[in-house]
């Protein structure tokens, strides 16, 4: 690979240890995927921060590079965490788990990253602008970056992420080429798609369906004419979970899909595979649900201010938490939205969320609308799902609510 004098340097040691390291991390990555260079990036998103998936290994690798001077040199922000770092009791966080926790944000806040946790890091201030190289590395945020925005990222991993971060650069390759961001497959689409248990449903299928045509085919979608941030980040997540797709275009949606043809391979997706996706993440009954969860990925304002109105005066009777970034918590606080929210007994889990907190065997039957989240509290914490719109969940949790399927409550 060619590298800068100024790379070089950092190569060299000249920068400290942990540049060194971070060097070292970027220039093998590139040798490995055969990257001609490295170029800068405009931000960086780490993933890997729950101490229940990093371990004291991870901790250890992170502490290490804090301790030899590692320190960001571009914009970075964090995943979430394994807890809610105000509200962790509440949420009922082992203090053992919560000391180890603060342990890993605190390596992260002396490195200069800004230790906002979410996986929507574009709802709260990190936000690339089209064609622009970031290092991004939670799998939903990625998809999202790339396809709703048209910025230029890999899926990072963890290590490569924080590489870039205290660098500056990122290896150039696969996504970051403009050839490899055509799309290979039309995907003709002759659904009802609503909402956001909608477009968890098509991620899901469409991911299913690339990987058995091939494998992480870049899909060029048809047939959506309008479609809100909301339903885009929960299809962003889920094709990414059920598909490792980290792009898409969505014609007339967005930024790159008018740069192309569409491919002469197609598939169609209509209603019977939405509904077989649905069904297939049902996986519990309504009675049997002990623990409840919407924020999969972070919720937007608009939809914390759908909960509150819809709890408004009611009082919940399951664990029901409401995760979000903690920037956008501060904001629905500032509304009113939080007070309605906690009165009916629901929980605000800010800067974690229900796949990377401590839970497993905590709950039986989780009820949620994201397709994602449905994946991980089926293989990660061994809970069986119930997969319902928005609304009826939030219904699900009233005290004696109990909803129809696809009615009210
Ligand atoms: Fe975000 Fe956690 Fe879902 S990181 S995308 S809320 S699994």
């Amino acid at each position: 690979m060619d590298l800068t004098p100024e790379q070089h340097r950092m190569l060299d040691g000249d920068y400290g240890k942990a540049t060194r390291k971070a060097m070292q991390i970027l220039v093998t990555l590139g040798d490995i995927y055969s990257a001609q260079r490295l170029v800068p990036v405009s931000s960086v998103q780490v993933a890997g921060v729950s101490y229940d998936n990093l371990g004291e290994a991870g901790l250890h690798f992170l502490s290490e590079m804090a301790d030899s001077g590692g320190q960001a040199r571009v914009f970075t922000t964090l995943n979430p965490a394994g807890m809610d770092i105000e509200n962790w009791q509440v949420l009922g966080i082992d203090p053992g788990f919560v000391k180890n926790q603060q342990r890993v944000l605190d390596a992260f806040a002396k490195m200069g990253i800004v230790t906002t946790c979410s996986c929507t890091p574009y709802l709260v201030g990190n936000v690339p602008h089209y064609g622009e190289n970031i290092a991004w590395a939670e799998s939903s945020a990625v998809c999202y970056a790339n396809s709703v925005f048209g910025a230029r990222t890999n899926r990072e991993g963890g290590p490569s992420a924080l590489a870039s971060a205290l660098t500056g650069y990122t290896a150039e390759y696969g996504l970051h080429l403009p050839e490899a961001r055509r799309p290979e497959i039309t995907v003709e689409v002759h659904a009802e798609l609503v909402d956001t248990m909608d477009y968890g449903a098509f991620g899901k299928t469409l991911g299913e369906q690339l990987v058995n045509a091939g494998g992480k085919l870049t899909p060029y979608i048809q047939g959506i004419s309008q479609v809100p941030l909301e339903q885009l980040k929960s299809f962003s997540a889920s094709l990414a979970t059920y598909g490792g797709i980290a792009l898409f275009h969505m014609e007339g949606i967005t930024p790159e899909a008018s740069s192309y043809s569409p491919p002469a391979k197609k598939i169609s997706i209509g209603n019977r595979e939405i509904n077989v996706a649905k069904q297939s993440m049902q996986g519990g009954d309504d009675d049997e649900v002990d623990f409840i969860s919407l924020g999969c990925p972070h919720l937007s304002l608009p939809e914390i201010a759908r909960i509150a109105e819809l709890l408004r005066g009611q009082r919940v009777d399951k664990e029901f938490w409401i995760t979000t970034a903690r920037p956008i918590k501060q904001i629905a606080d500032r509304m009113g939205y939080t007070a309605v929210i906690e009165a009916s007994g629901a929980k605000f889990a800010a800067d974690t969320c229900c796949v990377v907190a401590p839970l497993k065997g905590r709950f039986k039957v989780m009820a949620t609308d994201s397709a994602k989240a449905c994946y991980y509290a089926q293989t990660k914490n061994r809970f069986r799902t119930v997969f319902r719109p928005f609304d009826e969940i939030v219904q699900l949790a009233i005290a004696g609510g109990h909803v129809e399927q696809g009615g009210k409550a």
